[in-house]
């Protein structure tokens, strides 16, 4: 049977990297990995740990979700060589923990240019090629706080519960075009991710607008959340399963939680349409 043909945003590390080998490594190429990265000089981690695979069922291209000109070149590749594009995961994002009153608008936009704004761009990209097909599938991935805002997360976590409505809208949109949308919905995972927010925005601890209770509650509920996520914490292999699940389940699912604590969560959220049980649990810890 011919290899689907997978597209992945955000290769250079962590999830996107994980994925992009879990699938690349299926036995009887089972799937064809345009694994991208806006850096291509940050490949090696990733031709390392593909090395088996490389230019056999693993390419690497250059892709900025927040460059529109660079999509074309690794679209036309794909539509030349293979003649279609059956699974693209949207993989590629940005975090920002702060102090909400101190987030610089520049940052506030980054997070939304990347995580929403290119995710969209990009699909709006793929989807005259799989309506052309008439199938297809695209996979983006939240997280848990694409459905509960966390503090100090309020940015990042505005940008998922986008992407979650904007997928959902789109699966039913596209419904008649055989095009299905599945959402991944990692708690948290040890990768790049937090490195990379930390020295993409300041916290805002350094500012002297902030006063000094804030900052103390900004430091313990960091200690907090990291305590309560502890037992919970994945590998990026995990979630490139979980997503190697959803692109080979032949009904695939809206949403994949990556794990019982994030399912947990997410059926706690539905429990509870006034949202009032999710605020007591925090006004409970915010001290
Ligand atoms: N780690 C977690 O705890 C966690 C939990 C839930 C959900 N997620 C989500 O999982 C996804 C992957 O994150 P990760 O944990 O694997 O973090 P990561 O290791 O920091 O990887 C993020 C990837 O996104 C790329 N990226 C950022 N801006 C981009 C752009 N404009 N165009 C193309 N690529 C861009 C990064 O490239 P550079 O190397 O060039 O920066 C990197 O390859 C993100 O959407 C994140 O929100 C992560």
């Amino acid at each position: 049977m011919a290899s689907r043909t997978v597209l992945i945003t955000g290769c250079s590390s962590g999830i996107g990297l994980a994925a992009a080998v879990v699938l690349a490594k299926q036995p009887d190429a089972k799937f064809k990995v345009y694994a991208t990265m806006r850096n291509t000089g940050k490949k090696e981690e990733l031709e390392k740990a593909g090395r088996d695979c490389l230019d056999k069922t693993l390419f690497i291209r250059a892709l900025d979700v927040n460059d529109a000109k660079t999509f074309k070149p690794v679209l036309d590749e794909i539509i030349n060589s293979d003649g279609k594009l059956d699974i693209l995961i949207n993989n590629a994002g940005q975090g920002m923990l702060v102090i909400s009153e101190t987030a610089p608008v520049e940052g506030v936009r980054q997070v939304f240019n990347t995580n929403v704004i290119g995710l969209f761009q990009l699909t709006q990209a793929v989807i005259p090629i799989m309506k052309k097909q008439q199938s297809g599938h695209i996979i983006n991935v939240t997280s848990v706080g694409g459905f509960m805002g966390v503090p100090y997360n309020a940015i990042y976590c505005a940008s998922k519960f986008a992407v979650e409505g904007m997928t959902e809208g789109l699966a039913c949109e596209l419904m008649p075009d055989n095009i299905r949308f599945s959402l991944i919905e990692p708690g948290p995972v040890t990768t790049k991710f937090r490195e990379n927010l930390q020295s993409a925005s300041g916290t805002g601890l350094d500012s002297p607008d902030v006063d000094e209770d804030t900052k103390k509650r900004f430091l313990s509920m960091m200690t907090k959340i990291r305590d309560s996520y502890a037992h919970a914490t994945q590998t990026a292999d995990e979630i490139g399963y979980v997503i190697l699940k959803a692109a080979t389940d032949e009904n695939p699912s809206l949403r994949y939680q990556t794990s019982a604590d994030a399912e947990r969560r997410a059926k706690s959220k539905l429990a509870d349409p006034t949202g009032n049980n999710y605020l007591d649990i925090y006004r409970k810890v915010i001290e």
